[in-house]
């Protein structure tokens, strides 16, 4: 039990900012802080900290609390093992008696798991120290590979002795039970009570919070028919689809650097880091996972994925780039001279030439793999078409609208396509999506709809009661490039070309008057209604002056943020990478056209959703063909409307 005062002083130490900072990353915003929410997928942060308040609340899924709340859900703990954590971390001091094996028989089963781990890491440490076979192998294996004393320490690495039951006895004599050694997988499965790790050098790997949760052992005999690495096994405390080899002494350097690298093994992160390369992961053996991905994402929206120089690798590992542009983040590539990986490398050069040779060839992975692919198809115009398919592929899976389309140019250029042609692949291969989503989607509704478990009529379409993020979104280009002048050519009533121009605003806004459709949200109505008066007599830079000091709070809000840079693309990716050569203002046409769609689609789904909410009522025939007539009218717009977009529109 931890007393009632010990928890007032945890309760009092713990500070909100630093608490949550530690697992997310947290940017000023006014009072308060921001970041994205680790409790739901998003990629706008509504994830808000207030330090003078002592609170976190989440705009997006409603999540909120305290210091101690957060570390309980954050890291699944209870409330003494949320106490315990903090406690540790302010170096507060709580009364607790040493482990008794009946302590132990209590403690819950994970618990007592992460007890084994830990008893394993310092014992396994003090054989690399202190034992006299310990060094004259394991220490100076490490030290043979270039690894100092000091990075030895940092990353606690050990050594098992080449016996049978070295660490088995040492751990029954201790006291823990042949379960827990066998659940760890450091006590073979089998009827003999016998080490796992035998004649090894062990890498401890940690949870993100610093906590032992499994080994690598790396063999030293050059045996080939002995396992390289011998990995632990999944446990209670170890998923590996959720661990990262590293993370846990890259989290800051990642949040510092705003990038992470992705490297293959545990001693590219380990000689990295002695480089002085602090931001490095390892996904350890394992292919890489999206709960990988999205430990990452807390940290950075960047990841610069390092490669061995064998060709024969990096094809296949594609597939798992692909996963890391589906959640959004922005991936570059380094490929290593050929035989060498990044420890080797490091190793070999000296910092310098080490940050050189990073900087000067990370390349986009899109472009990396464009490059890659087209080297290989040549001029076989057969091939070329299944390298564009490809790429294509690639890029349709990427979430977000603008960076779609820049890639597509991107790609248009290196391969000498017309974009237009990249385009309408792109269309067809999200159309295909869509169509497989909807289906899914309408089975789902289907299997609602069975007698077994009928629910209440209005659940059984989902509801879209609002369109508030696609008319933010047009606000949004309204107040960022009003007055820009988009060019038209139109035959006029001699037959003749005639260029006819319209400002950006003009444009938006007489499609939205004629066909009827304005914003339905409140503050969005307002701030339309006034741009309408306003654009045409202000700059943009007046217009914004008196959003910004609009009377109504709101309002005023609302434009702010619209006209705040972290809207835009950051100008920082085009001095830092090179790559985007293209801004959203050059591809403006494009990105206000599908706004609009969006828009338009969004509202008529709205539309759709209420004619088919007509039938959970009663009606007569009449009225019932009526109505189902409306629906397949509606939904054949909608499919036009669909068919034009490159974004897929779920009802939210
Ligand atoms: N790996 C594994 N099991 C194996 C081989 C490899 O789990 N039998 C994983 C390890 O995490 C390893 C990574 O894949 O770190 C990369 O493998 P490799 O390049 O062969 O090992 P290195 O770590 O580079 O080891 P070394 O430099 O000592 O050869
Ligand atoms: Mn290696």
């Amino acid at each position: 039990m931890i007393s009632n005062e010990t928890i007032e002083r945890i309760r009092d130490a713990a500070r909100i900012d630093e608490v949550v900072g530690e697992f997310i990353n947290l940017k000023k915003r006014g009072a308060n802080l921001l970041g994205l929410c680790p409790f739901h997928n998003e990629r706008t942060p509504s994830f808000t900290v207030s330090p003078a308040k002592g609170f976190y609340k989440c705009f997006g899924c409603g999540a909120s609390g305290d210091s101690v709340k957060f570390v309980m859900e954050h890291e699944h703990y209870t409330y003494p093992e949320a106490l315990r954590f903090l406690a540790k971390k302010y170096h507060i001091e709580i009364e607790e008696s040493t482990p008794s094996p009946q302590y132990l028989e209590e403690q819950s089963q994970k618990e007592v798991l992460y007890t084994v781990m830990s008893y394993a890491a310092q014992f396994f440490l003090d054989n690399l120290w202190n034992d006299s076979k310990g060094q004259a192998i394991g220490l100076s294996y490490f030290h043979e590979r270039g690894f100092s004393d000091e990075i030895i320490r940092k990353f606690q690495l050990g050594y098992a002795q080449d016996e049978w039951t070295h660490f088995t006895q040492s751990a029954l004599e201790r006291g823990f039970k042949v379960e827990y050694l066998k659940a760890t997988g450091l006590m073979s499965s089998g009827e003999k009570q016998v080490d796992v790790l035998r004649g090894r050098v062990i890498f401890p790997i940690h949870s993100i919070t610093g906590r032992v949760i499994g080994f690598g052992g790396r063999t030293l005999k050059a045996d080939k028919n002995i396992p390289k690495y011998i990995n632990s096994p999944e446990s209670e405390i170890y998923n590996k689809s959720q661990a990262l080899f590293g993370l846990f002494f890259a989290r800051n350097s990642i949040v510092k650097e705003n990038n992470c690298f992705l490297v293959e093994g545990y001693t590219d992160v380990i000689s990295l880091h002695q480089a002085g390369i602090e931001n490095v992961v390892s996904s350890s053996g394992t292919s890489l996972t999206t709960g990988q991905i999205n430990l990452i994402k807390r940290y950075t929206n960047q990841v610069t994925v390092l490669f061995d120089g064998d060709a024969a690798g990096i094809k296949a590992s594609f597939r798992g780039i692909d996963m890391i542009l589906e959640e959004g983040m922005h991936v570059q590539v380094v490929l290593f001279p050929d035989g060498e990986d990044p420890d080797s490398f490091a190793r070999k050069s000296n910092k310098e030439d080490l940050f050189s040779f990073l900087e000067k060839e990370k390349k986009d992975f899109i472009r990396f793999k464009a490059d890659v692919l087209m080297k290989d198809a040549g001029n076989d115009p057969i091939k070329k078409g299944a390298v564009i398919k490809d790429m294509v592929q690639s890029i349709s899976i990427v979430p977000d609208g603008i960076m779609r389309s820049l890639y597509i140019q991107q790609c248009a250029q290196l391969m000498q396509v017309d974009e237009p042609v990249l385009f309408n692949e792109l269309n067809k291969v999200r159309r295909q999506r869509l169509k497989k989503n909807l289906s899914e989607a309408e089975m789902l509704i289907e299997n609602d709809q069975s007698p077994a478990q009928t629910k209440p009529s209005e659940q059984i379409y989902p509801i879209v009661t609002h369109s508030y993020d696609q008319e933010r979104e047009l606000l949004r280009l309204m107040l960022n490039y009003g007055h820009d002048m988009l060019e038209f050519h139109q035959e006029n009533d001699e037959g003749e070309d005639e260029l006819i121009t319209y400002s950006v605003f003009d444009f938006i806004s007489a499609d939205l008057i004629t066909e009827e459709i304005l914003p339905d949200h409140p503050v969005y109505a307002i701030i339309f209604e006034e741009c309408r008066r306003l654009m045409p007599q202000y700059t943009l830079e007046q217009i914004h002056q008196y959003f910004i000091r609009h009377v109504d709070d709101e309002v005023r809000t609302t434009a702010i943020d619209l006209i705040s840079p972290h809207y835009m693309l950051s100008p920082q990716w085009e001095e830092k990478y090179k790559i985007y050569i293209t801004k959203e203002k050059d591809i403006i046409y494009h990105v206000i056209l599908e706004a609009l769609h969006q828009f338009k689609a969004r509202r008529l789904i709205q539309i759709i959703e209420k004619e088919k909410s007509k039938l959970n009522e009663p009606v007569n025939e009449e009225e019932l063909i009526q109505i189902l007539e409306n629906i397949k009218y509606l939904e054949s717009i909608k499919k036009t409307i669909l068919d034009d977009l490159t974004t897929v529109i779920y009802p939210k």
